[in-house]
């Protein structure tokens, strides 16, 4: 059976030689600079865990379809700095703010081109459908990025919208993830099926445990700059279920106002032009999500979500060391600081 230090070594073997063309350099050198400081690689990781649940051994058929995963996803990290005017990612300036947006345009397309000729690949038998899932997830991922966009015009979205869209821009990907290591390996339909779920729930916890991050993270560890979702009036998992709960509490006539939904809003809508003016709104904002205890929710619901991915895992019907494998992944995933 694979072990977890065997997918450690395998994850970093991926990007050794990623084989990224030498030129023209200020195409491919923001590859080389995203691919070389290494995120987490959370998809990739998934992909060969979700493998060696049935197969006892790496071969070549299932490396690149891995790599393409995270090549992809670092490809739409390129594009959302720019989207989300974020200057810091991986504790290094983003692309876009290393080089300019043009670059981070062009260099970001031909990651995701270069993410397409990995994933094609995966071995024959297998490649349509590999083809048809991983281009179904790319447009899902560009569908949740516009909702993010949308959603930051509109002054308070229902949580249900919230959830879809985190589902589209984050989510699908997870669960692409482990459901291409399934379908490589040769497992059934109802395994796949089970375990994008799986992969699906895990993302929803994920991304809830980045926004919370976004507030409440150390920036030092979390390698972004905190209060960039409080600054842009990101329709975060916080802010969608503080608006949702200070509206509940101000009409039952449980809170103050200092804390209500009025209060919020006025909040959201502090001037942000020099960096003490962000400061003041990061302060504010924060501190109505602690006194209406959102920062305590939102834990509560990452918990739940990576519950409901267990369950979706034990129906699986793994052999019990198979699905405790599983399970330490989603248990890494649940404590995440970065
Ligand atoms: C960041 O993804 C974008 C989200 C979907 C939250 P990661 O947190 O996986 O970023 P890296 O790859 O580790 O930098
Ligand atoms: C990003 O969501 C999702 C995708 C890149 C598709 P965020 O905008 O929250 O990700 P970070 O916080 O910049 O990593
Ligand atoms: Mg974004
Ligand atoms: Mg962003
Ligand atoms: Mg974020």
């Amino acid at each position: 059976m694979i072990n977890e230090a065997q997918i450690e070594e395998t994850l970093n073997g991926l990007f050794e030689n990623p084989g990224f063309a030498a030129e023209p350099a200020g195409l491919y050198d923001p590859l080389r600079y995203m691919i070389g400081i290494g995120g987490k690689r959370v998809r990739p990781r998934l992909c060969l865990t979700a493998y060696s649940l049935f197969k006892d051994s790496f071969s070549d058929e299932i490396l690149q379809p891995a790599a393409a995963l995270e090549v992809f996803h670092t490809f739409t990290l390129i594009h959302d700095d720019i989207m989300d005017n974020s200057d810091m990612r991986r504790s290094q300036p983003t692309v876009w703010k290393k080089w300019n947006g043009n670059t981070a345009i062009l260099s970001g397309d031909v990651m995701c081109i270069d993410s397409y000729r990995r994933i094609a690949k995966a071995p024959v038998k297998v490649l349509p459908q590999v083809l048809e899932l991983f281009t179904a997830t790319a447009a899902q991922v560009c569908e949740g990025q516009q909702y993010d966009m949308n959603f930051e015009e509109m002054k308070e979205v229902p949580m249900e919208d919230y959830m879809k869209m985190i589902g589209l821009k984050t989510a699908v990907l997870l669960a692409c993830s482990a459901k291409l290591g399934a379908l490589i390996a040769g497992a059934d339909e109802r395994t796949c099926d089970y375990l994008y779920r799986f992969g699906y729930s895990l993302g929803l916890a994920f991304q809830i445990a980045d926004d919370y991050l976004d507030t409440f993270g150390d920036t030092n560890v979390f390698g972004k700059k905190i209060g960039g979702d409080i600054i842009n009036n990101k329709k975060s998992w916080l802010l969608t279920r503080a608006i949702e709960k200070s509206g509940e509490m101000e009409k039952s006539g449980v809170i103050s106002h200092s804390i209500g939904k009025t209060a919020l809003q006025a909040a959201m809508a502090m001037k942000t032009g020099n960096e003490a003016e962000r400061n003041a709104k990061i302060e504010k904002v924060k501190s109505i999500y602690v006194e209406l205890g959102i920062d305590e929710d939102a834990k509560y619901e990452i918990i739940k979500q990576h519950a409901q991915a267990m369950d979706f895992a034990g129906m699986i019907g793994l052999p019990r060391v198979r699905y405790e494998m599983l399970h330490r992944y989603a248990d890494r995933l649940l404590g995440r600081t970065k």
